[in-house]
């Protein structure tokens, strides 16, 4: 009998870098007061940022992802002909094709790597890095470069109030290799397609949302992602030295924060506060703050970092990663 040769990849995989791109113009909440009836002091109390990155009209996802994919290539000091695979979770393209990532990949410098677009909404980058550390482990890539990247300012409407205030735009991206010692842990996934309709593309044009119902769903369901990702990593809430939840709303990262202390995570574990100057920028908003924590001296390497993505679909991953 004809039998097909298979591949193995090594056992284990570890982030080697991180980087992240935001556009220039910083936009505040008194400037979205002017175009909308809100104010600085509402935006801070109910969502918790005080201001946040857009991107000029002709400045694109992908100029973004090429930033962010180049700065994390930098960080962990891999060079483009050692990349295979090129993953681009996002959900703000302006068009299903042509697709992100063989652009971004090339204009990286990257020679025909396996390349896609990953759409898990907010949820993106943690479905990109569980499938990036698989596809390593079963010896079908070698280093894989995940970049989760959004131009969320296309696809809402500037003065609908419960959208505009929130969203913005950047990227964030992490490189992916082998490790002797396992630096991702397995990826807790899953999804409620009933809930569809609390999130999605109104007239294929602009973001709709039920944010009460989405907010209630994420302070409540999000928390026991997190937990189930840390028992498939094998470590106590005890363990978690950082906590990256998606920045939707500083609220919901503080109700996970609270739930996971509930269950023995520590008084000083360090939770993500970057929509504070970054806004909600879905795929991106994950390794855009792990690498601005970096920067900041808040995460050190070798740090235990619990990272929970949610959103349209409705999606939702976690994994435990070990910070580069
Ligand atoms: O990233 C994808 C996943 N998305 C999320 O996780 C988002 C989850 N949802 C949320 O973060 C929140 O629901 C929002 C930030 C979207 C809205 O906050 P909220 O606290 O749920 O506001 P609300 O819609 O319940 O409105 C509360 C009050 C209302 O006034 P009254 O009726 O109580 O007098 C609104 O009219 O706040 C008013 N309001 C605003 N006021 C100033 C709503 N939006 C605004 C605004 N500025 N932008």
């Amino acid at each position: 009998m004809t039998r097909l040769q298979l591949k193995q990849g090594p056992a284990a995989t570890r982030v080697l870098g991180v980087g992240s791109y935001q556009p220039d113009r910083v936009v505040t909440n008194d400037d979205l007061s002017q175009l909308m009836d809100t104010n600085d002091q509402w935006i801070r109390d109910r969502v918790g940022i005080i201001e946040r990155r857009f991107a000029e009209k002709d400045e694109l996802l992908v100029d973004m992802a090429v930033t962010a994919g180049r700065n994390a290539l930098a960080d962990a000091g891999v060079d483009v002909s050692e990349v295979d695979t090129v993953i681009v979770p996002n959900c703000t393209m302006p068009a299903p094709i042509p697709n992100a990532a063989a652009q971004v990949a090339d204009r990286i410098g990257i020679k025909a790597p396996g390349a896609f677009d990953l759409n898990a909404a907010c949820a993106g980058f943690c479905y990109g890095l569980g499938v990036a550390s698989d596809l390593i482990r079963s010896g079908s890539a070698g280093k894989v470069l995940v970049i989760g990247a959004e131009k969320l300012t296309d696809v809402v409407d500037p003065v609908d109030r419960a959208n505009a205030i929130i969203f913005a735009d950047g990227a964030g991206a992490a490189v992916v290799g082998p490790s002797d010692e396992p630096g991702i842990g397995p990826v807790a996934w899953g999804s409620a397609g009933d809930l569809v309709d609390t999130i999605y593309m109104r007239d294929h044009r602009y973001i709709y949302q039920e944010g009460q119902s989405v907010f209630r769903w994420a302070t409540t369901q999000i928390a026991p992602i997190a937990l189930r990702a840390l028992e498939l990593a094998g470590l106590e809430p005890s363990d978690v030295d950082v906590l990256i939840p998606h920045q939707a709303n500083l609220r919901i990262v503080e109700a996970i924060a609270k739930r996971l202390r509930a269950k023995g995570a520590r008084e000083d574990m360090v939770v993500a506060d970057d929509i504070r100057y970054s806004g909600n920028t879905s795929s991106a908003s994950i390794p855009m703050a792990l690498d601005h924590m970096r920067k900041a001296g808040t995460v050190k390497s070798g740090d235990v970092v619990l990272m929970v993505g949610f959103g349209a679909g409705l999606s939702y991953a976690g994994q435990v990663v070990i910070c580069p």
